[in-house]
């Protein structure tokens, strides 16, 4: 029996091995060693970010570097996976972290920043291209460095925290200490400032991309045979390869539509492919390119998948370019082949 006023069964706490697995292992590694993401078990990353500072950067995300923003999770969820990721790397405290407020110049901290830091985070914070741990990078840069005008990083980091990562540095990274490049803790609070006076720029907005509609589609002026033809010039013509034509058996059709027709056209640039690879490898889920013709009712279509509204699903602004592009040859294909 139960005892008035006894508090219930103890709910259980969340799982933060289970909870990590789900939401971050694919992007940051099962051990957290990197990835498509950043590596969080590195001893001197973790000895200085507090766990307000992961719990946060969980929360907000990076709009448009690919981190995305776990607002639908519990707090009790967030602090499962916090504890989860600090299990990485047992034996590591927390470092202190510089006291006191970080009062610096940033007009001279934009002149230290372009001569220090510019190369590596980009000359306005935009941090370097792709993301994460990747294989085509060259062997001394292997971790590209993290945008630092983003509004989620900005909202997560202290000043000191900020502080603590240039004087110390990230062993095992390419971020150096630059107290041993030879900077004074002056310089370093100049460049804080700085790093901090991002948040004030304004920022280009990301159209919102979920509007867009999911295929874009044209109604040819041909037969169904003359604009499977044309749909191969055009692809050719766009400079792709051409990978296969592949007509769709009667058979694959539900009973009752005998008449329909259907020809998937596959296509590549290997030029493009590499290049959209390195700058996001989750992009091979919608590669090879493909435009569809179908001959329904009487009228001949041509279809693809709308490159810009599948950027949505990235968080990548430098991936919501090339879909940008890719968008452009694909009308450009569609136009070709209709007209
Ligand atoms: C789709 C890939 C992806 C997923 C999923 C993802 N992350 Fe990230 N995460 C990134 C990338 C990329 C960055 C670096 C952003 C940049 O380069 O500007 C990052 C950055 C971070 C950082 C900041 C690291 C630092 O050095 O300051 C933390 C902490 C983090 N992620 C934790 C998590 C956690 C915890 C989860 C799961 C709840 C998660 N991430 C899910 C891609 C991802
Ligand atoms: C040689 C390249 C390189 C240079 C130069 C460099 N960084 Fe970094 N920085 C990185 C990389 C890579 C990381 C990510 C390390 C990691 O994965 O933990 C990083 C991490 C950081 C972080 C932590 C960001 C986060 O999301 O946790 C800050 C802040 C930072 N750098 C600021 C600077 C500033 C300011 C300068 C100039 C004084 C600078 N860095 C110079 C490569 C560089």
């Amino acid at each position: 029996m139960l005892a008035i006023g006894a508090a219930g069964p103890a709910r259980a706490a969340p799982d933060g091995a289970l909870l990590y697995a789900r939401n971050c292992a694919a992007c940051h590694g099962a051990d957290g060693r990197g990835g498509v993401g950043v590596p969080l078990a590195l001893p001197d990353f973790l000895a200085t970010a507090p766990d307000e500072y992961l719990r946060r950067t969980i929360r907000l995300g990076r709009p448009g570097r690919v981190m995305p923003a776990f607002p639908h999770l519990s707090d009790a969820e967030v602090d499962a996976i916090v504890r989860h990721i600090r299990s990485f790397a047992p034996d590591v405290r927390p470092r202190p972290l510089p006291e006191g407020p970080v009062r610096g110049d940033p007009k001279r901290g934009a002149e230290l920043y372009a001569r220090h830091c510019a190369a590596c985070h980009g000359p306005d914070g935009e941090g370097g291209k792709g993301t994460g741990v990747t294989f085509s990078r060259p062997r001394d840069l292997p971790i590209v460095a993290p945008a630092l005008n983003n509004p989620g990083f900005l909202a997560a980091a202290s000043d000191a925290q900020i502080k603590a990562t240039l004087m110390w540095g990230r062993k095992g990274t390419p971020m150096p200490s630059f107290l041993k490049q030879g900077l004074s803790e002056r310089d370093i609070d100049d460049i804080v400032a700085f790093v901090r006076s991002f948040e004030r720029r304004p920022r280009k907005r990301r159209a919102d991309l979920k509007d867009e509609p999911p295929v874009l589609v044209r109604e040819s002026a041909s037969d169904y045979a003359a604009t499977v033809e044309n749909v191969k010039q055009a692809v050719v013509g766009q400079n792709f390869r051409l990978i296969r034509v592949q007509p769709l058996e009667q058979g694959f059709f539900p009973e009752g539509e005998a008449s329909r027709a259907e020809t998937i056209v596959y296509f590549c640039n290997f030029n493009f492919l590499y290049k959209a690879l390195a700058v996001d490898p989750r992009v091979g889920l919608f590669l090879p390119c493909r435009v569809t013709v179908v001959e329904r009712a009487g009228k001949v279509l041509v279809m693809t998948i709308n490159p810009t509204r599948l950027a949505a699903l990235f968080n990548n602004e430098e991936l919501d370019e090339l879909c940008e592009r890719m968008r452009e040859l694909y009308e450009a294909i569609l136009e070709d082949s209709t007209l």
